[in-house]
């Protein structure tokens, strides 16, 4: 009798105990630099939204905004490669030791407005370039939008001239190497958790970035002056990897990827707005300087140079399909 009833409790606690594994949910760690006022946060917070109410909480996902669970840099990139996040969404530039093609984001003057980025996202072009992905274990989801970025210093930057001397943290790149050269100044590259303290010290005299990141980073609070210098973009590329994609059944795979499709609209849809917003509001905190078309044809001869280096780098091909799409 007692043996019957030790048999009956232990099929219990193991059918008790494989129903709590089926119950487990999914865990997509989503992990990102940004505030979640930007567009890659509000597209964060849809596909968490969206992922979480399709599959009635069957999958469940984790947003770590403003770095604090990585950096985007390598360690980001590694962690995804190794499956302890799913969702990474770097900026495109930070992708090019897998693809030096990655660094035609930050040509100068190459995208003309927003929806020539947009036409470029749904062209062939782009789609060649997330599939160069599939070699490293990272799968290419599309890309999403930040927008035009403009410099920031203690003093007005209206001409290359204004440049001379000063030093600018800039993403780590080839292409703004090369494009604060062209301008006589010096890139200092740094982690985008590291600008804010960098520009309090003076490690650096000014940034580049896109109007919602200066607002959301509290830039102003260490920076005079914003010059709408609008010489080149920021734009992110949504990545996962392998072996979570692979580890999703044919149902989770579905939301996951309606997630992201419907998440990539919210972006496109923000984005403008947000980085509006930004102006509005740092208009009244810092010195904003306007360009006529006399500088800014100064500022983008001045930075023709970059694409005699770099062209041959990223490609003619891309480049030129970019153009096209004028
Ligand atoms: C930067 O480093 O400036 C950007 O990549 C930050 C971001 O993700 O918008």
């Amino acid at each position: 009798m007692k043996s019957t009833l030790r048999i009956i409790l232990g099929v219990a606690l193991a059918l008790g105990a494989s129903l709590a594994l089926a119950a487990k949910p999914v865990v997509i760690k989503f992990s990102f630099v940004t505030t979640l006022d930007t567009p890659k946060g509000k597209a964060a917070q849809a596909f968490k939204a969206y992922v979480e109410k399709a599959s009635g909480g069957e999958m469940k996902v984790e947003l770590y905004p403003s770095s604090q669970l990585y950096k985007d840099n390598q360690e980001g990139i590694n962690a995804l490669i190794f499956n302890n996040i799913q969702l990474l969404v770097p900026s495109a530039t930070k992708l090019k030791g897998y693809n030096p093609a990655f660094q035609f984001v930050d040509l100068p003057y190459l995208f003309k407005d927003n929806d020539h980025f947009k036409r470029f996202t749904e062209s062939d072009a782009a789609k060649k370039l997330l599939q160069s992905l599939d070699k490293a274990g990272l799968v290419g989801l599309g890309f999403w939008p930040n927008g035009f970025k403009h410099f920031t210093a203690n003093k007005p930057l209206r001409r290359p001239a204004d440049f001379k001397g000063l030093k600018f943290r800039t993403q780590t790149s080839g292409v703004l190497e090369a494009q604060m050269k062209a301008l006589g100044a010096t890139a200092v590259p740094l982690a985008f958790s590291e600008v804010y303290q960098a520009l309090a010290q003076g490690v650096v005299d000014g940034q580049e970035n896109t109007l919602s990141n200066i607002y959301t980073q509290r830039y102003y609070e260490v920076q005079k002056y914003l010059s709408l210098t609008r010489h080149g973009r920021l734009d992110y590329v949504v990545i996962t990897n392998k072996i979570f994609l692979n580890s999703l059944t044919p149902e989770q795979k579905k939301i996951f990827m309606d997630g992201i499709a419907y998440a990539n609209q919210v972006a496109f849809k923000e984005a403008v707005g947000l980085n509006q917003g930004a102006l509005e509001k740092l208009r009244q905190r810092m010195e904003v300087v306007e360009l006529s078309d006399e500088d800014r044809a100064a500022m983008e001869a001045a930075m023709q140079p970059v694409y005699d280096e770099y062209a041959p780098k990223i490609g003619w091909d891309l480049i030129n399909a970019i153009k096209a799409l004028r």
